[in-house]
């Protein structure tokens, strides 16, 4: 290859969707295809539109190497499952794998090999849109679903089923921190020490990599200074010489260019050398890679053993992903639309990702022998309920609305309909005999780019609900959201409330589902609830302070709390109730009938929780294990979530649930660049039940 050839490998560039060669917008990028100056291509779907310009590269250009075609396909490429987070809620990792099984099957038959998916950035910020996109505010839970994610779409972590059918490459991403910006503002400053850095975000990309995850995207935020597109600490030492992560990296979205407004490279040329330096190996859209590769080298400025190494990972995953076999896709398998057992996937796992947050006298589910229901409410009738991040099949497919989806679970009942109008709803509510209230936020209202400083929620949505209270009959409320929520006084009045989130494209019939109890609930918050804007950040996996709140003595002034709230959240994390009721036993250590107090170096403890279903309808609980390290050299989080299980009970059975907790989950990173993690010697307490408040505790000595 010559040295322009090797550059062209590292630049990728868009595209317009489904759209074939020819047009002007992309006359760009096709010349750069038939030059053999290209590696990648973003944007682009269809088989015959990649194909053709597939076939540009290979029969055109000199060496004929074949593109990567990459989309962000986030929930979905035609069959949309729920919003990221909502699948984070679910506690049920399968959740997630269907999704991305689903999508990879769809996107591969499309001419599309890469998704730039899992997300797997841990957030404090529910302001950040991007809140939506990721797992939530902690970094186990974000790495058990990165992995399940990875796993989907590509199969085993040795690679080896990447070229097969209904496989595509995943894209860990934003590496890294992206999720701490400051004020939630997208793509604002974060400062973070290093055991902050290794303990809380990097853990869930450790996960990915060792599942195998075939690229990483760099964050567009600056960690501790350095952008994370020139952060040499971040892609070089870390993800490539300690974790020796074999694939590449490749940029945001002229993520390179950015360099120099972040004030960090004075010039595109500056910009190329710091960020491949740095262990970057795509440049996507910008082009200073190969505007000034050529002089960088020269001047010594970037070497050739550097490019070459990029040039290896980047043509080692086409070689893995089948591309050099068989760079095209077969015309006659796209499928081109929702699979009828694409879209009961997509119903099943957006019932599983719903979180019962209130249900006072057992106002859900709803009677099946109900007369008449209103559905009121800005999104009652909405057929946009995808969320962020669409794939083409949001804009092609609408989802099913919330209303239609009541209308089909209840067609013997006369159903009602009003708008965003309070009066409207008020007079249909008072003609029904029960009203279901959906209220909430566009999909635009989170995501990239779209934070609020305002998590309530907005426009007059509050009066709406009041004026339905105000009828005195019956109601429940479903929000519909990315993010998040500061729930207002009505919440505490509204007999049942159910968080669906963005649900995808068969939204309304997984919201009937479990309106009706066809489906009980069973997904837990991934993210705390806060009382208002001015308590955030408030999140459950906090360190502890000098000055805790101490419940017995609620009226002590020197305390860590706010004079104007309530102390903690309005609903903690793993919060969720369901239709029936669940007693969880204390934990209890060691395997067999032998109690285990200790824990010796390298050795692994069982915890065991018993859990029985109290009620008189089957139905799921997630049990949940957290740990505390009660001192140590570097104040620990008052919980860590280290374990979950989602099960499911008929009335009366009875499981015993068993994690192993070992030196991994007991252990912290250190302030140590370098990369130390101890394991300190002392007691643990050791919490397991229904939500990160759980009080069942038990303590444990690590020797
Ligand atoms: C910018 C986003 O930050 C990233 O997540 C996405 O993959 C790229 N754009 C490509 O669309």
């Amino acid at each position: 290859m010559t040295v322009e050839e090797k550059l062209g490998q590292l630049q990728q560039l868009t595209w317009t969707g489904d759209t074939g060669p020819g047009g002007g917008q992309t006359a760009e990028t096709e010349a750069a295809a038939r030059a053999g100056l290209l590696g990648s291509v973003l944007n682009i779907h269809g088989a015959r539109h990649t194909n053709e310009l597939q076939r540009i590269a290979v029969e055109e250009s000199r060496l004929g190497i074949p593109l990567l075609f990459g989309l962000d396909v986030i929930h979905g490429f035609w069959t949309t499952f729920p919003i990221p987070l909502a699948q984070a809620a679910s506690f049920d990792p399968e959740v997630s794998r269907r999704d991305a099984e689903v999508s990879a099957a769809e996107t591969r038959t499309n001419g599309v090999r890469w998704t730039f998916s899992p997300m797997m950035d841990v957030t404090h910020e529910p302001r950040w849109g991007r809140i939506a996109e990721g797992s939530g505010e902690d970094p186990y839970l974000n790495a058990v679903f990165a992995v399940a994610k990875v796993e989907g779409y590509q199969g085993p972590a040795d690679g080896t089923e990447l070229g097969g059918d209904g496989r595509i490459a995943a894209c860990a991403k934003h590496f890294v921190a992206y999720g701490g910006a400051e004020g939630g503002r997208d793509y604002n400053t974060v400062d973070v020490s290093e055991q902050r850095l290794r303990n809380h975000y990097l853990p869930p990309f450790k996960s990915a990599i060792d599942a195998g995850a075939a690229t990483v995207m760099a964050a567009f935020n600056t960690v501790s200074g350095v952008p994370a597109h020139g952060n040499a600490h971040t892609m070089q030492t870390v993800l490539k010489d300690e974790w020796g992560f074999d694939g590449f990296v490749v940029s945001d979205y002229t993520g390179v260019q950015e360099l120099i407004a972040h004030g960090f490279a004075e010039d595109g040329a500056d910009a190329a050398a710091l960020s491949f330096g740095a262990g970057l190996d795509m440049e996507m859209v910008s082009t200073h890679v190969v505007d000034h590769g050529k002089a960088l080298l020269d001047a010594g400025r970037l070497t050739i053993e550097r490019v070459d190494d990029a040039v290896t990972r980047i043509l080692r995953l086409k070689y893995a992903l089948g591309l050099f076999d068989d760079p095209y896709c077969d015309e006659s398998a796209e499928i081109t639309e929702p699979t009828a057992a694409a879209r009961a996937a997509a119903r099943d796992t957006a019932a599983r990702c719903m979180v019962l947050l209130r249900n006072e006298g057992a106002a859900l589910p709803l009677a099946a022998t109900a007369a008449s229901i209103a559905v009121v409410g800005p999104f009652a009738d909405s057929a946009d309920l995808h969320g962020t991040w669409g794939g083409p099949g949001a804009r092609r497919y609408p989802s099913v609305s919330i209303l239609d989806g009541v209308r089909a679970a209840a067609p013997d009942a006369v159903v009602s309909h009003a708008g965003a109008d309070p009066d409207e709803a008020a007079a249909a509510a008072g003609g029904a005999d029960v009203t279901v209230i959906v209220v909430g936020e566009e999909a635009e209202l989170s995501g990239e780019a779209a934070v609020r400083s305002d998590i309530g929620l907005p426009r007059g949505q509050e009066e709406l609900i009041a004026a339905v209270a105000a009828t005195g009959k019956p109601y429940v409320v479903v929000l519909v959201n990315g993010r998040p929520l500061v729930l207002g006084d009505w919440f505490d009045a509204a007999p049942a409330v159910l968080e669906a989130w963005h649900p995808g494209i068969e939204a309304g019939h997984a919201v009937a589902d479990i309106l009706f109890g066809t489906v009980a609930p069973g997904g837990k918050l991934p993210v705390t609830f806060p009382r208002a804007v001015g308590q955030i950040p408030v999140y459950y996996n906090h360190e502890s302070t000098g000055r805790p709140v101490d419940p017995a003595h609620p009226d002590e002034k020197y305390v860590s709390t706010y004079l104007d709230l309530a102390d903690g959240p309005r609903l903690p994390f793993g919060h969720g109730l369901g239709y029936t009721t669940f007693s969880t036993s204390e934990p209890a250590l060691g395997r067999d009938e032998i109690s285990r107090a200790e824990l010796a170096r390298g050795e692994q403890v069982t915890v065991r929780v018993t859990v029985t279903n109290t009620g008189e309808r089957a139905g799921d609980e997630v049990v949940q294990l957290y740990v505390h390290d009660v001192a140590a050299s570097i104040a620990q989080p008052v919980r860590r979530l280290r374990g979950f299980e989602r099960v499911t009970l008929e009335p009366g059975a009875t499981v015993t649930v068993a994690f192993e907790l070992g030196e991994e989950d007991l252990g912290f990173w250190t302030n140590d660049p370098a990369g130390t993690f101890l394991v300190e010697r002392g007691r643990f307490d050791v919490y397991a039940g229904t939500s990160s408040t759980a009080p069942a505790r038990t303590t444990l000595r690590v020797l």
